[in-house]
């Protein structure tokens, strides 16, 4: 089958441009399998990462029909595919080739057919949140700075290092094993919409990392790295929880997941008082347990004004609750939920099936 790729390049942070190829594939070829085809046959000139060729080095990662995602596990059949189901349900969707927001002018390849609008299409571009070095080349230097920011090492300080190796149970290790499948590819970087807008989040790799880190039984630091991954939007509580990263990875790491489990251990270990971001999980959950849903009057006391002990943070309240006053959006009183016993109980349920675990 005749298939065109719309490949989004760019050289030396010029303008970016769209050049289109036309390829006769098999289905069951993989993206990457077309990309070296295209380096082959047609234009040398494009540029791409590439290695093991079989979803193991993670080095290339690009944004395959508007998703971050591994070009040497993805098939042209498979990308065809999922196309025409997002096609069936938002037809607006794909009626353009899916680029970022840029809009590139479309080159067409020498040797591609002028037919080629008429042909099934794949659009190909870089990864996101990092800068371009060239067509499907982004610098990964921050991606790697931001792994290094939460001390990816198993770490000793703390303890006495036995004389024979440090032993760990089948079931200790077993922790280890979905956070330690990251193959550092850099898809869910890519897709992290905290990271899109807050450069000093560290970005989902990292966390999930973190995690890795914080569950392993040889590491004699777990309270320091603790503190670490509980530094404002930094850290955890940078995370937006839109599940971007777990549905783009290629290896199951689901670093949402993970980053989930450092705050639940957080939240194990800390007190309201100890940050704005705890208390706005432990209240949230108490206002819920004792009306159903969230009194707003309450939530903003408690969580910002902590309690009225934090007059700054109440203060910085009051534009808005101005606003809300004028615009007659203020809850003057609160109406619990008639299912505040069903959601009590609900969340009693979950709160002990979690401990359990
Ligand atoms: S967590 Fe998944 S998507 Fe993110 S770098 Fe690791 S393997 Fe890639
Ligand atoms: S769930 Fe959190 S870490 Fe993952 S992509 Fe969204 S904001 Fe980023
Ligand atoms: S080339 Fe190694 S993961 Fe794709």
């Amino acid at each position: 089958m005749d298939v065109v790729f719309n490949i989004l390049r760019q050289q030396d942070g010029g303008v970016p441009y769209a050049q289109q190829y036309t390829l006769e594939v098999s289905p069951r070829s993989t993206i990457l399998d077309c990309l070296n085809r295209i380096k082959w046959e047609q234009d040398g000139t494009l540029a791409f990462r590439k290695n093991c060729r079989n979803t193991i080095c993670g080095s290339c990662s690009m944004r395959i029909n508007g998703r971050s995602a591994l070009a040497c596990k993805e098939n042209v059949g498979q990308e065809l595919d999922r196309l025409k189901a997002i096609a069936h349900h938002t037809p607006e969707a794909v009626s353009q080739p899916v680029f970022p927001s840029t809009s590139p002018t479309v080159e067409q390849a020498k040797g591609s057919a002028p037919e080629a609008s008429h042909l099934p299409q794949i659009t190909i571009a870089p990864m996101g949140n990092m800068p371009i070095i060239k067509d499907l080349i982004v610098d990964m230097q921050p991606f790697w700075d931001n792994l290094q920011a939460v001390e990816p090492y198993v770490s000793t300080q703390a303890r006495n290092v036995p004389e024979r190796e440090f032993l760990q149970s089948p079931e200790e290790r077993d922790r280890l094993n979905q956070t330690g499948n990251c193959i550092l590819c850099g898809a869910c970087y890519s897709e992290c919409n905290a990271r899109e807008v807050d450069s000093s989040f560290v970005g989902p790799h990292a966390l999930a990392k973190a995690y890795r880190m914080v569950a392993d039984t040889r590491d004699g630091q777990t309270e320091e790295r603790l503190e670490l991954y509980n530094t404002d939007t930094q850290g955890v509580w940078g995370c937006t929880r839109c599940y971007y990263c777990n549905s783009v990875c290629p290896m199951d790491v689901a670093p949402m997941d993970q980053i989930s489990s450092i705050k639940q251990e957080l939240l194990s270990r800390k007190s309201k008082e100890e940050s704005r971001q705890i208390r706005h999980r432990k209240v949230l959950v108490d206002l819920v347990k004792q009306g159903g849903w969230v009194d707003e009057r309450k939530f903003g006391i408690q969580v910002v004004g902590n309690y009225l002990k934090d007059l700054q943070g109440l203060a910085s309240l009051g534009p808005l609750g101005m606003r809300m006053l004028m615009r007659r959006k203020f809850p003057l009183s609160f109406e619990p939920s008639e299912g505040t016993e069903t959601v009590r109980s609900l969340m009693e349920a979950v709160q002990r099936s979690e401990s359990d675990l």
